[in-house]
């Protein structure tokens, strides 16, 4: 492992291309090795156990390819970092989060959320929030329908439009909020669909300042990429053609796509 080994990427599906999209415009010299879990997402209505199981084999699997890091890009994940194996660094989508509502929400600001169900219940977002002592309060809704929906159904614009309405409108009915914590990777995916209906609210994305923690990271560990070749390499459990529709929506051109079968 070295300065130019790849940085790992991992999701439970196309969600944390949003974040290789980010690192790929902040530090354009590093390498990128995704794998998203197509064949077993929603990972946002799994067991807390199921979703440990997942995401350590994913987690596995990067660390055979080398990578010198791990980003955590699923928030569902995140929220069970404290559980799982990971033998090199790694930098969390929540912390990110957490931090990014630090910077940009007033103190004793209700801030909203909108994740995972799994992500909602286990309040990992409330906890890392709670933590900056600001006295944020955050108002979460959960769907357990949209990131499914981004993943395999992102032309569907009508759908897309009712659930989103679905999990927003409570949070925005109760007249607190002005900014919005897109706490699932697969929302800023749909970043422009949401604005659209909601340009009042103020969206945060949570891998801007994954992205960002990433490179403060490696510039102080002296570990970051030296100009040279850099490949994007990305690996799905689901079908090859499984990206199409989100890379279209997003700056980054992977070199490699490939399907991998898990051998259970
Ligand atoms: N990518 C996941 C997240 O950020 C959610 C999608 C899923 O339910 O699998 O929470």
């Amino acid at each position: 492992m070295d300065n130019n080994s790849p940085i790992g990427i991992l999701d439970s599906g196309v969600g944390g291309l949003t974040a290789a999209d980010c690192v790929s415009r902040l530090l354009p010299d590093e390498s990128i090795v995704y794998f998203g879990d197509g064949a077993n997402m929603p990972y946002g209505n799994k067991s807390r156990e199921e979703i440990i199981r997942l995401a350590n084999r994913m987690i596995y699997y990067l660390e055979g390819r080398g990578v010198k890091m791990i980003l955590l890009a699923c928030n569902t994940i995140s929220s069970l970092k404290s559980s799982l194996s990971c033998g090199v660094p790694s930098i969390d989508i929540v912390s990110a989060g957490a931090a990014a509502v630090g910077q940009i929400a007033g103190a004793g600001e209700t801030v909203g959320l909108i994740a995972t169900k799994a992500t909602v219940d286990c309040k990992a977002y409330d906890k890392a929030v709670g933590s900056l002592g600001k006295g944020i309060t955050l108002i979460s809704n959960a769907s357990t329908s949209l990131p499914k929906i981004i993943d395999s159904q992102l032309e569907n614009a009508s759908l897309l439009d009712e659930k989103i309405r679905e999990c927003i409108d409570p949070i925005v009915l109760s007249g607190r909020v002005t900014k919005l914590i897109l706490g699932c990777s697969h929302f800023p995916i749909i970043r422009e669909e949401i604005s659209l209906i909601y340009p009042e609210l103020e969206l945060i994305d949570p891998a801007e300042m994954q992205a960002k923690m990433l490179k403060d990271y490696l510039s102080k560990e002296g570990k970051a990429a030296l100009p040279g070749k850099r490949e994007v390499k990305l690996y799905t459990s689901g079908p090859p053609t499984e990206f199409d529709a989100t890379l279209r929506r997003l700056a980054i051109a992977p070199d490699d796509i490939e399907s991998v079968v898990w051998e259970d």
